[in-house]
């Protein structure tokens, strides 16, 4: 019997009991200081009987990263105890859980952060104009990378992902549209690749055996932006450094391009690319909403994980019904 979407995988010690991945996706249930509510483990405790994995929305590791006000946090040793009381509640329900860390950079406001956003080059994503990194900062957001990976293990998730798509602060610094900068962190794509690299080097000397997953913006989809060839070039430098499993989605053009809604699966094809490139596992995903689909991208073996995000939002029992109709296959 082939592969199924509901065929277990294991990951270094850590084993899903299926493919199917509720991405991450940002709640804004936690508290203005980013501490999780009773609210945000409620919503996560739905998706634990059924999925293989939850990965838990964007963090963030510094307060000038920061996104919105509700957003959950890990910038601090306080955050630890909250975030512990949502993996043990996973746990209890046989639940393997993720969380995904982050730095917006230009992709946040003066109004949320008190100060100016910061970014590689002054080019905005948004609105606003951000200020230009200097090196020493840079070397500061690495290491709260680092930090907030500390915080991550020692609150009891089971695996830790790196964003680095979606225009986020990483994602600026690879593309060439975002990375205008002169010194070693930018340039040609070894140089653009450098601080995401160093970024994934610090979180990998924390999270040690853990499981270490890397979101890829696989392209941007803009004239003169990051290509798939770029990110191929990525994806084997993040394999090199410990990553296990890339989760693939899009660059500055985001997780769900208009362009490209039109079909289920359509970062798949991406996905499937960078696979033949690397031979590590890959999540991938984009506009899923039927089960069936989602078993045979499986079965294929296209890819090795599915997430599937909007359709589990307006149906938190979509795994639980994959999980009733589809054959377990070994
Ligand atoms: C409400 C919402 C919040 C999201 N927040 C995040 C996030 O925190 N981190 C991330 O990498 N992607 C985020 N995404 C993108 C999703 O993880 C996913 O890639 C995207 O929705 C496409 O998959 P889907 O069509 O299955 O929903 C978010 C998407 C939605 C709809």
């Amino acid at each position: 019997m082939s592969i199924s979407l509901l065929s277990p995988i294991k990951v270094k010690d850590v084993l899903l009991r299926n493919r199917i991945v509720l991405p991450p996706m940002q709640t804004n249930l936690a508290t203005k200081e980013g501490f999780v509510t009773e609210k945000l483990i409620k919503h996560y405790k739905k998706y634990a009987p059924w999925c293989g994995l939850i990965i838990v929305e964007h963090t963030y590791v510094l307060q000038n990263g920061r996104v919105s006000k509700q957003q959950l946090g890990i910038w601090s040793d306080k955050h630890i105890e909250g975030l512990r009381k949502l993996t043990e509640e996973i746990h209890k329900l046989n639940g393997v859980i993720a969380i995904q860390l982050n730095h917006a950079g230009a992709r946040t406001r003066k109004s949320i952060i008190n100060q100016q956003p910061v970014a590689p080059s002054p080019i905005p994503v948004e609105e606003e104009v951000p200020r230009e990194l200097t090196k020493e900062e840079i070397k500061e957001i690495v290491k709260a990378f680092g930090e907030a990976a500390r915080r991550a293990v020692e609150a009891g998730f089971d695996a830790i992902e790196v964003h680095g798509a979606h225009g986020f602060l990483l994602s600026q610094f690879i593309s060439p549209l975002t990375n205008k900068r002169n010194d070693e962190y930018g340039g040609d794509i070894e140089n653009r690749i450098r601080f995401p690299l160093e970024v994934v080097k610090e979180v990998k000397r924390h999270v040690k055996d853990i499981p270490l997953l890397y979101r890829i913006g696989a392209t941007d989809l803009r004239p003169g932006g990051l290509t798939l060839e770029d990110s191929k070039f990525l994806a084997q430098k993040l394999v090199e450094e410990g990553v296990d499993i890339l989760d693939v989605s899009g660059g500055l053009c985001g997780s769900q391009p208009p362009e490209l809604q039109n079909m289920q699966g359509y970062f798949v094809p991406y996905a499937e690319e960078i696979k033949k490139t690397t031979g590590t596992l890959m999540i991938g995903g984009g506009g899923i909403k039927d089960l069936l689909f989602a078993d045979k991208l499986i079965r294929e073996g296209k890819i090795d994980l599915v997430y599937v995000g909007r359709a589990q939002l307006s149906d938190s029992e979509w795994a639980k019904r994959a999980v009733e109709k589809i054959s377990v296959g070994r």
